[in-house]
């Protein structure tokens, strides 16, 4: 169960939401936590011998060097990050990003030994237009071009279509199903059986405790990267409870 908490909480926030946050001693799933970057050492700090990774929500392909305004994979490592998000729908669509630099970027977060969750998913036009499994074909290929098995067997797909985003209008659990077949379907025939079935493949938009239990009911969902109510943190023990 992730968290992405996107443009929020300042450091004494995230020590705020650290502190309030009681996860049931037997969980089923791994807990991920992406804070802003400034925020990453609280949050690895308040996260620690408490069984809570932490992720970025972006990094750049270089390792340092002239890019100013950047973060790099093995500063977010250096850090104390498990995990990164890749190519979410906001970076696709605000901050140009493309499958290409998902594939840099993804290169990039292997070798810096974080896990990378790499995104995928439509718009509603593309979805209107039946485009679901072409769109999803195009971002992972594109995104995984070049990879081999090795490289990955260490990474973690998200299904987020675009339209379900912060809107309130969640997929219902047989589109999230559908999607998510869909997906394991491809890994499968790049990478195989086994890899496939081993792969943990996310669901995004508008996860809430209240739809939490159908979604995570399907097969081919096997875990969620959560926005608006990874921010509270009632809510969000009550996702790591209902998973
Ligand atoms: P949401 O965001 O839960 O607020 O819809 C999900 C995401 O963008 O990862």
């Amino acid at each position: 169960m992730a968290a992405n908490w996107k443009m929020h909480k300042t450091v004494a926030e995230t020590r705020e939401f650290f502190t309030a946050l009681t996860l049931p001693a037997a969980r089923a799933c791994a807990v991920v936590v992406a804070p802003p970057y400034l925020a990453i050492p609280a949050a690895v700090e308040a996260a620690r011998g408490r069984d809570i990774a932490i992720a970025g929500q972006n990094l750049y392909w270089e390792s340092k060097g002239a890019f100013t305004g950047e973060i790099s994979g093995p500063m977010l490592a250096a850090a104390g990050c498990g995990y990164v998000i890749i190519g979410h729908s906001e970076r696709r669509q605000y901050f140009g990003e493309t499958d290409a630099t998902v594939n840099r970027r993804l290169v990039a977060a292997l070798a810096a030994n974080l896990t990378p969750i790499v995104c995928v998913g439509e718009t509603l036009p593309e979805r209107e237009a039946g485009q679901v499994e072409a769109v999803l074909r195009r971002q992972f290929t594109g995104g995984f071009e070049g990879l081999d098995a090795t490289a990955a067997q260490r990474c973690v797909l998200a299904y987020e279509p675009v339209w379900a985003i912060g809107t309130g209008k969640v997929a219902t659990p047989e589109q999230a199903q559908q999607a998510q077949a869909f997906l394991r379907a491809c890994v499968q025939e790049r990478f195989g059986a086994e890899l496939a079935m081993g792969m943990s493949i996310l669901y995004g938009g508008s996860v809430k405790p209240d739809n939490v239990k159908s979604l995570m009911a399907q097969p081919d969902v096997d875990g969620g990267l959560v926005g608006g109510a990874s921010l509270d943190p009632v809510a969000f023990a009550a996702l790591v409870a209902g998973f």
